[in-house]
């Protein structure tokens, strides 16, 4: 996608990599002026009555509570479906799921277990798709992470940004688009837990990645697609890779500290610094809101 509104209509957000710098740019320039605006209602009538379905077949707080507040905010109808409670848990399939839902809704927002039923709605729904977290993409999160950045630094490009920890959904989207947007993303994982190579710098060594950065940042040991055997071995290799004071201590002096959330204070992150002074996640958890009423102004047709 570019910056040209015209030639975002009826696109999917699936992994990031839909947008580049302009279009990047200009979402989170609009994000900004919908979370200033809010009180003022802007971006009211936006969605100009448009129906939008959000598909949760895992549990969520602030996908789910910011896609349909936002929804209504912009002027549409948020349609929200359990995904145990479709059709699709009894074997009807993705792509029948897609072509129906298309003829009563002009966007699907869909939270899955699978990156491949996402692939699969998207190639068979004639409206857009959007990711709200799949096993290896949460693009979603990362463009609010990156309005926070923007709003704390005034600029993107040349931040350094260290993920430390798990090489996730969370990691891999700030990493896809963080480069999109200019910003410099080394992610410290140890062996095991490594993002692929190629969209990140890449190390096992949280200290180095932590020694100048701009913000430090980490997400759950146990992610929702990681639940069941082997949680306890996750939190002993990764335990080295927690984000604490002494981490942050070796950050830039402006460092924040982020998180997608939820958290667990005490394991990827310390109480102290989740809610200490630099601590920047509330304010990513809220520009949930703010981004995603960008990119939906930017991809829903208007009716
Ligand atoms: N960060 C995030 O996606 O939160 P939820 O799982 O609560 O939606």
């Amino acid at each position: 996608m570019t910056g040209d509104p015209r030639e975002l209509a009826a696109r999917s957000f699936v992994t990031g990599e839909e947008l580049d710098r302009a279009g990047l740019e200009a979402l989170i320039a609009r994000a900004s002026e919908l979370k200033d605006g809010r009180s003022e209602g802007a971006g009211r009538g936006a969605l100009g009555g448009a129906s939008v379905a959000l598909i949760f077949e895992q549990p969520s707080t602030r996908t789910r509570a910011s896609f349909e507040v936002g929804v209504a905010e912009l002027g549409g109808t948020p349609v929200v479906l359990r995904g145990e409670e479709m059709q699709l848990r009894r074997g009807e399939s993705v792509a029948d799921t897609g072509r129906v839902m298309s003829r009563y809704v002009h966007a699907i927002v869909i939270r899955s277990e699978s990156d491949e039923t996402v692939d699969e709605l998207a190639d068979a729904a004639h409206v857009p798709v959007v990711n709200a977290l799949t096993p290896r993409h949460h693009p979603c999160q990362a463009l609010a992470d990156l309005q926070t950045l923007h709003e704390r630094f005034g600029s993107l490009q040349g931040l350094r940004v260290a993920y430390v920890g798990d090489g996730n959904n969370c990691a891999r989207s700030l990493a896809i688009l963080g480069r999109t947007a200019g910003v410099e993303v080394v992610v410290a994982s140890p062996e095991g837990y490594r993002l692929e190579s190629g969209i990140a710098e890449l190390t096992d060594d949280p200290h180095a990645a932590a020694r100048d950065a701009d913000a430090l940042y980490t997400d759950v040991w146990v992610s929702m697609s990681d639940e069941g055997e082997g949680a306890d071995r996750r939190r002993a290799d990764l335990a080295p890779f927690q984000l604490s004071e002494k981490l942050m201590d070796l950050a830039s002096e402006r460092a924040i500290a982020m998180h997608c959330l939820p958290a667990h204070p005490g394991e990827e992150i310390t109480e102290g610094v989740l809610y200490g002074d630099r601590s920047a996640v509330w304010d990513q958890a809220e520009n949930r809101l703010h981004a995603q009423k960008a990119l939906l102004e930017l991809l829903v047709p208007r009716t």
